[in-house]
């Protein structure tokens, strides 16, 4: 071969590399309205857990790992500190990112980066000390009484431009590392943003601009007549100002890092919990019980208008109130927003959200606090519920998360009064009873801890896929509309049990007999995957005695 045309052999293979690479680097996907995070080219299911704050130190992995492997999670959420990583302005440190991907290739899980960087739970504990020290420099925010909070001031170009600069840093990183072998699918840039202590910045600066009018790029977007912050947002201005504040900031630093290294970035959420014990307390206060300005429900469209470069807004979700789950969810499944759940509790009553979330469409799910540190699990609080939830799905989470973005899944969670339920696939329901065991012509029982959960999900017009815990799932074709009487009747062809393999069905055996009676059996000790093939005959022959 000619020289020339190696070289442009060499050339044009480079390219081609380059533009898979870039190309197939993990990214948010929309169709039809639903959202997959892709990763090497195929949806992706998060099956995750968040390690404790403090655990991403070599000396404390060994006691991490365990536990995630107990729980049979795919993907890891980490973190990533800024004292440590530039303890020197301009001098980096990437010994814990290079250790994270390592031991995550090691244990064959994907991870999620966390930035723990101006913000980590609304305030500034992880920026490194030549910033802590330095507050003329690095302004902090001040509150409405003068006090000065340990909150770095997002309305301050200083804090933005030393953030971006270690964020981008961080991402190049990233690319340099893991740019060919995708181990890093997504990251969180900051973590619980929004300020503790105050509803927004009232230092002199930051009153400047409070005092001008709102910025016409926001008021376009929200669609509202331009005027002064409290004009256009009446009692709420001093929020929605900390809300554009910190998403301008935020969507700054998540701008520097993708310029870098563009794979998804999300924002997760310290939410607003409702408040009760007394009528009159119908508001929680922003910067009291929440940190005021992160991507609240209440100030989602001021960030959605404002952080271009952040793909989701994830809610931190610690609440067993399934009515306010249920809000939660809908509040952040939003045509421009995927739904991904980063952190939720521990405790059993959270095996059925995470069903729940799945049937919204989620792209992942993540208990918090998973290792042996010591620091949330004991022995008598593992979270069984995940463990039990991702060893099931963990095997099939690829089809899961096809089937999903295809719209083709529905689950049901059981709920009080409600052991019993029907989801509508065209001419099909499936009827999902709760509890067992189930005597004929009575209610099912529900489960004594009420976490029942089942998913459903459709592979042709007569073939289902079906999983779940103390439930059973029996088919019928839909009743018909004018109440007459049904012609048709459905019966099982086949149910067998197995699991996917590199996207192949694997049949392990045949369901029947008391497995299949009053529907698919599916008990908390003897749950499995189960494919059904159903077919539909005439309800009735011309010959019966008794026909009329
Ligand atoms: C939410 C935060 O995002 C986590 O980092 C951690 O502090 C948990 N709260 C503790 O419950």
């Amino acid at each position: 071969m000619r020289f020339s045309h190696f070289l442009m052999l060499s050339l044009s293979l480079l390219f081609v590399r380059g533009a898979v690479s870039a190309q197939d680097a993990p990214h948010i996907a929309k169709k039809n309205g639903r959202f997959a995070l892709v990763v090497d080219g195929k949806p992706y299911l998060m099956l995750g857990a968040q390690i404790n704050n403090s655990s991403a130190w070599a000396s404390s992995l060994p006691k991490v790992w365990p536990a995630l492997d107990a729980l049979h999670v795919n993907t890891v959420e980490a973190p990533i500190y800024w004292e440590q990583m530039e303890p020197e302005p301009g001098k980096f440190d990437f010994s814990t990112v290079d250790l994270l991907v390592n031991s995550a290739r090691e244990h064959k899980v994907r991870l999620v980066l966390l930035w723990f960087g101006t913000w980590k739970n609304g305030q500034d504990r992880y920026i490194p000390e030549w910033m802590k020290s330095d507050l003329k420099k690095y302004p902090r925010e001040i509150s409405a009484y003068g006090k000065v909070l340990d909150v770095l001031s997002p309305n301050s170009a200083n804090n933005l431009e030393a953030d971006k600069h270690a964020f981008g840093a961080l991402m190049g990183h990233v690319k340099e590392v893991d740019g060919a072998q995708h181990t890093v699918l997504m990251i969180q840039v900051e973590n619980e943003s929004g300020s503790i202590g105050a509803v927004r910045d009232f230092s002199a600066a930051a009153q400047k601009q409070f005092e001008g009018t709102v910025p016409a790029t926001l008021t376009s977007e929200l669609h509202a007549v331009n005027g002064t912050w409290t004009e256009v947002f009446g009692a709420d201005a001093d929020e929605r100002f900390a809300a554009y504040s910190t998403a301008r900031y935020v969507d700054e630093v998540a701008k520097a890092g993708k310029a870098e290294y563009d794979i998804p970035m999300y924002c997760n959420v310290w939410i607003t919990y409702p408040v009760h014990a007394l009528e009159n307390r119908d508001h929680a206060s922003a910067g009291q019980e929440y940190p005021s300005g992160g991507p609240q429900q209440g100030n989602i469209a001021v960030w959605k208008a404002s952080a271009h470069s952040i793909d989701l807004l994830a809610p931190d979700f610690y609440s067993d109130d399934i009515v306010f789950y249920r809000e939660v969810i809908a509040a952040y499944s939003r045509a421009d927003n995927p739904l991904f759940i980063p952190e939720t509790g521990r405790e059993r009553n959270f095996g059925r959200y995470f069903f729940y979330a799945l049937g919204k469409g989620a792209i992942g799910f993540s208990p918090f606090g998973v290792d042996y540190t010591g620091w949330t699990l004991s022995e008598d609080n593992f979270p069984t519920w995940a463990a039990e939830n991702f060893e099931l799905l963990r095997p099939i989470a690829d089809e899961i998360a096809r089937l999903n973005f295809e719209g083709k899944v529905q689950t049901l969670v059981e709920e009080k009064g409600s052991a019993r339920q029907r989801l509508h696939f065209g001419n099909v329901d499936a009827v999902v009873s709760f509890g067992f065991p189930q005597p004929d012509g009575q209610l099912p029982p529900g489960t004594e801890n009420g976490q029942g959960r089942a998913l459903v999900s459709q592979l042709g017009p007569m073939e289902f896929l079906v999983t779940g815990f103390d439930a059973s799932v029996s088919f019928q074709l839909a009743p018909a509309a004018d109440g007459k009487r049904a012609e048709q009747q459905l019966e099982i062809l086949r149910a067998e049990e197995g699991t996917y393999s590199q996207g192949v069905w694997q049949s392990a055996r045949i369901w029947n007999g008391d497995q299949t009676d009053r529907g698919l059996n599916f008990r908390t000790h003897n749950t499995a995957v189960v494919r059904i093939r159903l077919q539909s005959i005439p309800m009735y022959e011309s010959g019966g005695r008794n026909r009329n």
